[in-house]
């Protein structure tokens, strides 16, 4: 980070973390604090939380938390000198120029540029005779060319060096063109095409940037698709193909596919509301995306194992989350007396959007496609099968977080069995139960083993002396608390902690409060990495009263002390209890 510290300080004060979060979580005070549902995971109940005075927040469930500029990076998908020009932005304040950032902005402006420029040149050679073998790709399948415009596609060649031609005629550099993963290195240095005799299918974003490319071959050969691989203006886990069309559209709902030519074949279709996540599970930072234009979700998915398995996976992913879910399954075709799978271009071009609409009104919600997925693995004319049935589907009834939806799937499932919907609805009791009692042993569990509990949820970030750990956490919670609580002397260096983050915290603290600077958590955030600031956020928002907190300081430091004295101070007898374990250990490891 370097921003100016005078800068940094004036935009906490300016951005309230209540002010920032409440425009994106509603938020209801409840106590010292106010309560939320957590935007970075799917929930009912509220464990996100607010204080206003630690001007920290912090989710109970995901545990994910840290200041005002960390909410932001989660939130906005943004890095640190990101959000911080967001939050300036929304404060009303200038950014003092800093050479590094001014740098790092200027070579995403610069990739950005050059992915456009490579998008134009691409379109263009579509156009023109050397782009044949593309533009007969295009006519076999049918897209027409308004529609290939829309979407930006363009034609590579076959040959080595195009692209990196025509670019570097246009000034780009090399290191750019790498950096934008457009060309690639062989073993001698040399550089050629990534993008060879492909079909172009620029990935452009919500703001109409174009981020990366896709691309298809135009006969069997492998790998069929290639898509740009990361790069500082490319994260795949944040961008949805298409959105940057279906953001506008008119429909209610916004459809997930799998392909990108699907998502063609359907906006060509008159369902300019489809987008696709390019081949990959759909991700948090994608729902996220979503939620922004739409309140309803049709997954359309292939109708084949693997697109079933995906369609699972994004049902849990988007269970209790905002959204309304639909499942539109696409039917099987008989071919020459076997069935075949299709995908939603298949299905448009043998069926025809008339029947695809029909599909996407009669949609079932997620439960009905889970259910189904059950009751297709048993045979209901079997009693002992039913049996069987009404146990399996009892579970997943009982897991539904709404009693209304329960209660009138217990019934349906009750006639899929045909058994009465008393004796189903006594099942689905009963798993509620053992659902609640599962629950109930793993939060003892949990109770019962506090040092797992104490540790850090990043693994990186371990305790090594718990006892330490508490006393250092607790150094750190009353100095965050009270400030008048700070020692006129520096009573620990950092290297007396046992945990390496816990001193470096204690020495940035320090720092803060020997320039007379703010003494906060939200400021550390430039400096800590997320799951860092989480750590730190969760540890602060513990308990500890300022109420005799001086002594309470003191005693913390001398654990310290104790648990971390040089081997010149160390009791001979803990000293030798380690070399002891020392020893063991070595031993062990040979044998092993
Ligand atoms: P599919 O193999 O289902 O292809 O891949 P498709 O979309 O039906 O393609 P067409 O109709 O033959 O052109 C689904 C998606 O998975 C990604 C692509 O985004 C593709 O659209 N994919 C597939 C890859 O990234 N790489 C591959 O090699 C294959
Ligand atoms: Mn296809």
């Amino acid at each position: 980070m370097a921003f100016p510290q005078s800068f940094m300080d004036e935009l906490l004060a300016r951005c309230d973390i209540a002010d920032v979060v409440g425009s994106y979580v509603q938020l209801t005070r409840k106590g010292s604090n106010l309560f939320g549902l957590c935007p970075f995971h799917s929930e009912n109940t509220a464990s996100f939380s607010v204080s206003t005075d630690k001007q920290i927040y912090y989710c109970f469930g995901c545990k994910k938390g840290g200041g005002v500029v960390n909410f932001i990076m989660e939130e906005e998908g943004l890095s640190f000198p990101e959000a911080v020009q967001f939050l300036a932005k929304r404060a009303g304040l200038e950014v003092p120029e800093e050479d590094g950032n001014r740098e790092a902005g200027r070579r995403r402006a610069r990739l950005l540029e050059l992915n456009r420029d490579a998008a134009r040149f691409y379109h263009q050679l579509l156009q023109q005779p050397e782009g044949r073998a593309v533009q007969d790709y295009l006519n076999r399948r049918q897209i027409r060319k308004a529609v290939a415009t829309r979407f930006g596609m363009g034609a590579s060649l076959d040959a080595w060096d195009t692209l990196l031609t025509a670019m570097t005629k246009k000034g780009y550099t090399k290191a750019e063109l790498l950096d934008a993963g457009l060309v690639v290195q062989n073993k001698n240095g040399g550089l050629y095409d990534k993008f060879r005799n492909r079909l172009m299918l620029p990935v452009i974003d919500t703001r109409g940037d174009v981020v990366a490319f896709g691309s298809r071959v135009l006969d069997k050969s492998e790998p069929k698709y290639m898509n740009s691989s990361e790069t500082p203006v490319y994260s795949k886990r944040r961008v949805l193909y298409g959105l940057n069309l279906a953001k506008k559209t008119k429909r209610p709902n916004i459809i997930l596919c799998e392909g990108n030519l699907d998502i063609v074949t359907l906006h060509q279709a008159g369902f300019d509301n489809a987008v696709a996540s390019m081949g990959t599970a759909l991700t948090v930072e994608q729902t996220r995306l979503l939620s922004r234009f739409t309140k309803e979700l049709v997954l359309c998915y292939d109708n084949d194992n693997a697109g079933k398995i995906a369609t699972e996976r994004a049902l849990q992913l988007l269970n209790g989350a905002e959204f309304t879910v639909k499942v539109l399954q696409l039917p099987k075709r008989l071919v020459d007396g076997q069935y075949v799978k299709q995908d939603a271009d298949d299905f448009i071009k043998f069926q025809g959007s008339d029947a695809f609409e029909r599909l996407l009104n009669g949609s079932e919600n997620g439960v009905e496609f889970r259910m189904a997925q059950v009751a297709a693995r048993y045979d209901l004319t079997d009693d002992q099968a039913r049996v069987a049935y009404s146990e399996e589907i009892s579970d997943l009834l009982a897991s539904l977080p709404n009693a209304v939806e329960r209660e009138i799937y217990t019934t349906r499932a009750a006639g899929t069995a045909k058994i009465a919907p008393e004796a189903m609805k006594l099942e689905v009791q009963r798993a509620f139960k053992r659902h609640l009692a599962r629950k109930k042993r793993a939060e003892l569990r949990k109770d019962l083993n506090p040092a797992s509990q104490l540790q850090p949820k990043e693994r990186t970030l371990r305790y090594e002396n718990i006892r330490s750990a508490r006393a250092e956490e607790g150094v750190l919670r009353l100095l965050l608390l009270d400030e008048s609580l700070f020692p006129a002397s520096r009573p620990l260096e950092e290297s007396q902690f046992s945990s390496p983050l816990l001193g470096r915290v204690f020495g940035l603290l320090w720092q803060a409060r020997e320039d007379g600077r703010p003494v906060s958590l939200a400021a550390l955030a430039g400096v800590l990495s997320p799951e860092e600031m989480s750590h730190i956020t969760a540890v602060c928002q513990q308990p500890e009263s300022a109420q005799n907190g001086g002594r309470a300081l003191a005693d913390y430091i001398r654990v310290i002390q104790k648990e971390n004295c040089t081997d010149a101070g160390k009791d001979p007898l803990l000293a030798a209890t380690e070399k002891y374990k020392d020893k063991k250990g070595t031993g062990g490891k040979q044998h092993g």
